[in-house]
């Protein structure tokens, strides 16, 4: 029951001055789904983008899945006004909701796909009652704030847990992880049982020069990599 690996690049890492063309340019490359980060100065030390921001994209032509990453508190806010501007998954942490459960509700009544995410440090225990209600895992492997940080490599073991969790559940849950994935170890983070792989700096990061093609050979990569796993 092994689900097709998706290419997640964070957005976070491109260049906001020309953010469509970006965005373009990496799904042209082979990305599957566009990470987008919110951040609050609150839940979080720094501030990102919002909705607005989310509906310019899908105005611009995006039709790819977009992957509303919240690190926002409070979070039921701003869910109608990320699903009204085309957001595909709408992912929060536990610790920035009063009801977790009514979150995962109201996003699905907004008719986008719901996600929790996990920090390094936030137990697995909030999915217990909630599994039924999640489309998506989302592991942090890096504390949340800040794109270019490194990997940290107890998220593996942590990996495994999910993966377990999910398959004894038998729901399609994607597993999802962010901070830190490159070339270099996306092999082992699926191996560990992820599906879906969040990358900004491993993507965006090499320089700003305007060749299209410059994010093909780094998605390739990745899809090598990727493939080297078996199951
Ligand atoms: C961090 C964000 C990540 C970030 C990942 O808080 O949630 O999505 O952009 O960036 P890299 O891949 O550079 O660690
Ligand atoms: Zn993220």
């Amino acid at each position: 029951m092994a689900a097709e690996d998706l290419i997640a690049p964070s957005i976070l890492s491109a260049d906001f001055a020309k953010l469509g063309e970006e965005v373009d340019n990496v799904l042209a490359a082979g990305a599957d789904i566009v990470h987008f980060d919110v951040m609050d100065n609150h839940y979080v030390p720094n501030l990102t983008i919002g909705p607005l921001v989310c509906e310019a994209l899908r105005k611009h032509g995006v039709t790819a899945p977009i992957d509303v990453h919240l690190m926002v508190k409070p979070v039921d806010r701003l869910v109608p006004d990320f699903a009204a501007a085309g957001a595909t998954y709408i992912t929060f942490h536990p610790e920035a909701s009063e009801h977790i459960d009514r979150t995962l509700q109201l996003i699905h009544n907004e008719g986008c796909k719901a996600g929790l995410v996990f920090n390094p440090a936030t137990p697995l225990s909030y999915l217990e009652y909630v599994m039924d209600k999640v489309d998506m895992v989302l592991l942090m492997s890096v504390n949340p704030g800040f794109g270019g940080q490194s990997f940290i490599p107890s998220a593996l073991d942590k990996l495994r847990q999910v993966r377990q969790m999910i398959d004894a559940s038998g729901r399609e849950i994607r597993l999802e992880v962010d901070g830190g994935v490159k070339v270099d170890n996306i092999a082992e983070i699926k191996a560990a049982g992820a599906d879906t792989f969040v990358s900004g700096s491993g993507i965006f990061g090499k320089g700003q020069d305007a060749d299209p093609h410059r994010y093909d050979s780094i998605i390739a990569k990745m899809r090598e990599a990727l493939a080297s796993v078996g199951g």
